[in-house]
């Protein structure tokens, strides 16, 4: 489909009156009449920013994937703003079982994180379009945490299928600006939210199936699911899980190129990492100072995660701050903001070091294996 060139333009919104309704509604105005004209808009949500259009119309949801280039075999997250827009998108006679014991895991874990990053797969209604599910029997939803998300949901009036807001195979924006950056001339408004809180994708659950599997991990951690799901299992591509088809992509989107900077990622890694990433990056140091100075004509760009392992800038070497103190929340936060700033500097490579796949490190990993194209360099 071609693509129509538009002039695009930032929504600023005043966080201090987040709270207002009718400040609100009249800064959102222009981004609500687009979504309920069956255009696409740029969405902050606590996430990554999403490209927001319609769930309930096909031609809407066509959009997005124009406007992303997105392979149409990926299906959609859908955004609702309250567990009553689950009707009209979950399979009626599943929502009519709500004394069941299915039911009430999925009760029990929106009670738990919603609103908040994460995603549940549930029996999809027929009337959510072919373009969203592609085609499968299962639909994600999910109710963002973020005021701006919310009330863009609230003010359209119908649930909101939205990608994050890159063009395909780009680090996800975290920043209206990123949006921008992608989709400029693409879409109309993008409405800006400010940085996103927690800056990975959610966590992607399949409860419909049993023990319960996160296909992606992100904002809510494994330890944090268990304690509502005590048999909830991480799907990983060397581990058998019980029940899930190992033929299959854990999610469909997982089997593209993803997050990927223009420049070759090199991850540094440990075999056995610590919890501590302070103590990983120096047990990595050696190996990174070694294959910084036997390439003293490359420009590289490095990530650091901690203020005692960082190197003199030199000519053709720089790096770029993730946080002083190796705190994972933060380093998730930052990194793909990170990943786009190393870019711009046209890098013939970008140095990262590998975190420890727990806690907030397995959504962390997740994403610079990919960004890496799951070439680990392993040094004890
Ligand atoms: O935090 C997020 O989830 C962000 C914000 C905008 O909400 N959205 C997001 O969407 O990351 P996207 O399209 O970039 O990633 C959605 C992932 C894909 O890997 C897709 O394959 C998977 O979720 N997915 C969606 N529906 C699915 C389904 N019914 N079954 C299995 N996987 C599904
Ligand atoms: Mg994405």
């Amino acid at each position: 489909m071609s693509q129509k060139v538009v002039l695009s333009r930032i929504i600023s919104v005043d966080r201090a009156r987040y709270n207002e309704t009718e400040y609100l509604t009249e800064a959102l105005s222009p981004a609500v009449e687009a979504l309920r004209a069956n255009q696409p808009v740029g969405m902050p949500t606590e996430t990554v920013y999403g490209l927001a259009a319609n769930a309930l119309k096909s031609e809407a949801v066509q959009q997005i994937y124009t406007v992303k280039n997105r392979p149409s075999d990926n299906p959609l997250i859908v955004h609702i703003c309250g567990a009553e827009m689950l009707s009209g998108l979950v399979d009626p006679a599943f929502l009519s079982q709500r004394d069941s014991q299915v039911w009430r895991r999925y009760q029990n874990v929106m009670d738990a994180f919603w609103p908040g990053p994460l995603t549940i797969l549930f029996p999809a209604a027929k009337e959510v379009p072919v373009v969203v599910t592609a085609g499968l029997k299962t639909v994600g939803i999910r109710f963002p945490s973020h005021p701006l998300s919310q009330a863009l949901i609230h003010q359209a009036g119908f649930p909101l299928a939205a990608p994050s807001a890159n063009l395909s195979g780009r680090p996800s924006p975290t920043t209206a600006h990123h949006v921008l950056t992608d989709l400029h001339g693409r879409i109309e408004w993008i409405v800006d939210g400010g940085s996103c809180a927690f800056g990975l994708e959610s966590t992607v659950l399949d409860l419909t199936i049993s023990p319960p599997v996160i296909l992606r991990p992100g904002g809510i951690t494994l330890q944090q699911l268990r304690q509502v799901l005590p048999d909830v299992v991480a799907h990983h591509k060397d581990n058998k899980v019980d029940g899930v088809d190992e033929s299959r992509p854990a999610t469909p989107g997982m089997k593209y190129k993803h997050y990927a900077p223009s420049a070759p990622v090199l991850l540094f890694a440990r075999r056995s990492p610590s919890l501590d990433a302070v103590e990983n990056s120096k047990a990595l140091l050696p190996a990174i100072k070694a294959y910084v100075d036997a390439h003293p004509s490359s420009a590289i760009v490095r990530l650091t995660v901690c203020k005692q392992t960082r190197l003199e800038p030199r000519e053709g070497y720089r790096e770029i701050v993730l946080t002083e103190d190796g705190d994972l929340a933060t380093i998730a936060q930052r990194l793909f903001g990170a990943l786009r700033e190393a870019d711009e500097q046209h890098p013939d490579v970008i140095i990262a070091e590998a975190t420890v796949e727990d806690a907030e490190g397995m959504a962390i990993m997740n994403r610079l294996s990919k960004a890496a194209g799951e070439v680990l360099h392993y040094f004890d």
